[in-house]
Parts: structure tokens; C-alpha cells; sequence
């Protein structure tokens, strides 16, 4: 049986302050997701990761991205040696906005992946159609590419530290939902292929979320499906009541 996941993506947002008001007010939360068995977690800035770990050491912290290179010559990056330095074991890799804005590849995704899990990290590997694909139905050979990709070189042990989470580029941030139908069969797409990439019964047990434009009154629509273990949430994971709302719809 698969847990249920809820992962807020904070992305470039919430000062330091703002960040620990968030973590220790999300105490009582935590509590309420382990009674409802949900896992809950989020992923800060690089610079409030310990800030939120330490005011609040049940909820997974996950880091945003990460460097393949342990270290050296690359100025403004994070390695995973880094973030395991801090206590951090989670990171997300290939948002779309990665993707978009600072030239992330399937091929480079791979590498962050490969580097991540070899050190024992938990990979949220975020894959999804753009607009224009998505018009000219090429969804399914998008994210048959992504993962084929992205996965290449990934152990049999390695593949239980994988989540995916499918956001239609489309839909993040634009208030544009998925149908939960096309979520599901997207979801459902995803598992068959890490069954090609892994093992049938490896692929039933990764964890597949649907992120882009999730609240608190349209999660559970996706929860229902049954690919679907949880949700990647962006604007409505940035106010601890909101989160709170998630959560509650998340039984
Ligand atoms: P959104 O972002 O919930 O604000 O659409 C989701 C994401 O980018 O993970």
C-alpha cells in the first residue's frame, strides 16, 4: 500500500523569519499527518533548510535542486554532499521551471539523479508536457523521454527512493487544472513505464504525485485517482493555514 504525499515546493519565496513562523506553527500538522498516515513535507529555499528542519524535525525538508559535482568550479551551486552536510535527504530535480528558465535537460536531470541517490537521498523527479505539446498530443512520448532518460543507470535499489511527479507545464501556477481523468492516465502511463524501466512490482510501489494549480478544493479530486499518491503544491503550500486545508482534504 502506497503512502499518501504532501510536498509544498516553495520555490523562490519566504524569508528567513517567515519560514521558521511557517515550520513551527506546521508542528501540529505533522502530528495530524502521521495519525492520517500522509507524509508532508516542503521544499524550502536553500537558505531556509536548516532554518525549517530545526524548528521542526518530523516534517521532510527538501531542497529545490542540487549540483551533480560533489564540488569545484561552479559558482551559485549547491552540491548533494552539501545538503547531506545539513541533514538534508530529499531533493526535488527536473521542476519545470529548471527545465525552463536555467536549461535543465533530461540529460542533466539524469546526472542529479544518479549523484543524488548514490549518496542515499529521497528523489522527487518532476516530469510534464508543455502547452504546445500538450495541444499536439505529444504528452505520453514527452514523459516516455523524460523518464527513459532521467532514469537511465537508476539501481533496482536505488528505484525505492523515487517519486515522480507529473505537473503539466501548462498547468503550474496558472490556475488551469488537469482533469483528474488526464491526471490518472498520465499517472497511470507513468507507472507502466518505470515497470518497463524497474520491475512490475517496484513500479507499484513508487509514490506518484500530480502538481500544477492543486487547492485545497481540488485535491481530492486527484487523490481519488487511483495512480495518483499525492500532490506537489506551489502557491497554495506558501500559508500554513492552506497547507492545513490541503492536508484535511488529503483523508
Ligand atoms: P502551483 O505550482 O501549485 O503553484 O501551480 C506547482 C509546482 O510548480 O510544483
Amino acid at each position: 500500500m502506497r503512502k499518501k504525499l504532501l510536498l509544498g515546493n516553495w520555490k523562490m519565496n519566504l524569508l528567513q523569519a517567515e519560514a521558521k513562523v511557517f515550520a513551527e506553527a506546521s508542528r501540529a500538522l505533522t502530528q495530524k499527518a502521521k495519525a492520517m498516515n500522509v507524509m508532508l513535507g516542503v521544499a524550502p529555499t536553500y537558505l531556509s533548510l536548516q532554518t525549517v528542519k530545526n524548528a521542526n524535525p518530523e516534517l521532510i525538508v527538501s531542497s529545490q535542486d542540487m549540483h551533480f559535482e560533489a564540488k569545484g568550479a561552479f559558482t551559485g551551486e549547491i552540491s548533494a554532499e552539501m545538503l547531506a552536510d545539513i541533514g538534508i535527504s530529499w531533493t526535488l530535480i527536473g521542476h519545470s521551471e529548471r527545465r525552463s528558465y536555467f536549461g535543465e535537460t533530461n540529460l542533466s536531470c539524469n546526472k542529479k539523479i544518479k549523484k543524488a541517490l548514490s549518496l542515499g537521498f529521497t528523489v522527487v523527479y518532476c516530469v510534464g508536457e508543455t502547452a504546445k505539446e500538450y495541444e499536439e498530443n505529444q504528452t505520453k512520448q514527452v514523459i516516455l523521454d523524460q523518464l527513459t532518460v532521467g532514469l537511465q543507470g537508476v539501481t533496482e535499489e536505488e528505484f525505492q527512493r523515487i517519486i515522480i511527479a507529473y505537473e503539466p507545464v501548462w498547468s503550474i501556477g496558472t490556475g488551469l487544472n488537469a482533469s483528474p481523468e488526464h491526471a490518472q492516465d498520465i499517472c497511470s502511463f507513468i507507472r507502466k513505464t518505470l515497470a518497463t524501466l524497474s520491475s512490475k512490482s517496484r513500479a507499484e510501489a513508487v509514490q506518484i504525485l500530480y502538481g500544477g494549480s492543486v487547492k485545497p478544493a481540488n485535491v481530492k479530486a486527484y487523490l481519488l485517482q487511483s495512480d495518483v499518491d499525492g500532490a506537489l503544491v506551489g502557491g497554495a503550500s506558501l500559508t500554513v493555514e492552506s497547507f492545513e486545508a490541503l492536508l484535511t482534504q488529503m483523508a
